[in-house]
């Protein structure tokens, strides 16, 4: 049963939002490279950057497809060289997310950016690794990796890329897709999921972002991912509305991003009310929250001043992005409690 809180008015959602706790589930730690931290790692490191200042580099976020996004952001990531790079820049991001009451969070990283640069894998998944331990201690964020392949490169790149990340493999705990969509299926990438599957790894793809709902299908039936990476473009077929209704598949719906990449010409446009009202379970999420106007709480602040969303809404993003995590079942089960007992104090 959806839980409704009637008492709860319009004006008390912005202040409800930042409250409540929360997970994020889709966020690419390379896009949470703000300009500044940029700059201070190309000095550092002594990388060439393309733009002469922070405000020559933020004034280029102005994007008119994924395509034109990514070629920004592969650049803006030159600068990470070492280990403590890759520590400082997810660091920065978890103590964000701790001041905005995320308690959990699953953090992509794209190894092939770097080690096509020379970068070595243990000096990102070290990195890494190092902040999100810190996190756990130092402010009580729990946060966990997931290695993402980039689609636009081919498979034997990507089970290349895997066969060097294994020495690590505790380190993190998922495989997912990303980068370019459209013209690079899920399909093609039907071996190195199997792969991952076998390694026990937790899957997830980007998919139906602005490829068609047939990349979701193939998502789920060829790599046999467990969670949908935006999935906004489902609503376009009803038998797949249906499907992902019926087995709980999570979308981790990024509403800035989406808005910034032109999947939806404003955030009132966009399709967050109608796949929750259609019974899935769409979370919430900042994509890459340096490049797209906000981090996770600007997404749920501008999205709910938006759209006709409640604090019924409100409850229930925030208890899918718990349920739909790679977290055992007795830490959701605190972390709702905790979501529970932030709407009993609004009361
Ligand atoms: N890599 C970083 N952000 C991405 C996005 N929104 N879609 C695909 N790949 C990405
Ligand atoms: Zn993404």
């Amino acid at each position: 049963m959806k839980k409704t809180f009637p008492h709860i008015p319009r004006e008390r959602l912005p202040a409800l939002l930042a409250a409540m706790p929360k997970a994020e589930l889709h966020i690419h730690i390379e896009g949470s490279l703000e300009p500044e931290l940029i700059f201070e790692l190309a000095k550092r490191n002594g990388v060439a950057l393309a733009y002469p200042s922070v405000e020559a580099l933020r004034a280029a976020y102005a994007f008119t497809d994924l395509q034109s996004f990514l070629d920004i952001y592969y650049a803006g990531a030159s600068v990470l060289l070492t280990e403590d790079d890759f520590h400082d820049m997810a660091w920065a991001y978890l103590r964000r997310a701790a001041a905005e009451n995320v308690l959990h969070t699953e953090i992509f990283f794209d190894p092939q950016t770097h080690t096509a640069r020379g970068v070595p894998m243990e000096a990102v998944i070290h990195g890494l690794k190092r902040a999100a331990d810190r996190a756990g201690a130092e402010l009580g964020v729990s946060a966990q990796l997931i290695l993402c392949f980039l689609r636009h490169l081919s498979e034997d790149d990507a089970l290349q890329t895997l066969e060097q990340a294994l020495p690590l493999r505790e380190h993190f705990i998922g495989a997912g897709l990303d980068s370019s969509e459209r013209g690079h299926p899920p399909e093609k990438f039907a071996r190195v999921f199997a792969r991952c599957r076998e390694l026990g790894l937790r899957l997830v793809a980007h998919a139906g972002e602005e490829g068609p709902p047939e990349y979701i299908w193939n998502a789920l039936d060829v790599l046999k991912v467990e969670r949908i990476d935006h999935g906004v473009r489902c609503l376009g077929d009803p038998a797949l509305v249906q499907r992902l209704a019926r087995e709980h598949i999570p979308l981790t719906v990024c509403p800035l991003s989406n808005v910034k990449l032109c999947v939806f010409d404003q955030l009132g446009a966009h399709n967050l009310g109608e796949l929750l009202s259609a019974g899935l379970a769409a979370t919430v999420n900042s994509d890459d929250p340096a490049y797209f106007g906000g981090y996770l709480n600007q997404n749920y602040l501008e999205t709910f001043a938006a759209l006709p969303l409640d604090a019924g809404h409100a409850y229930t993003l925030a208890r899918n992005s718990f349920e739909a995590s790679f977290a055992d079942q007795a830490d959701k089960a605190r972390w709702i409690e905790r979501l529970d007992a932030t709407f009993e104090q609004f009361r």
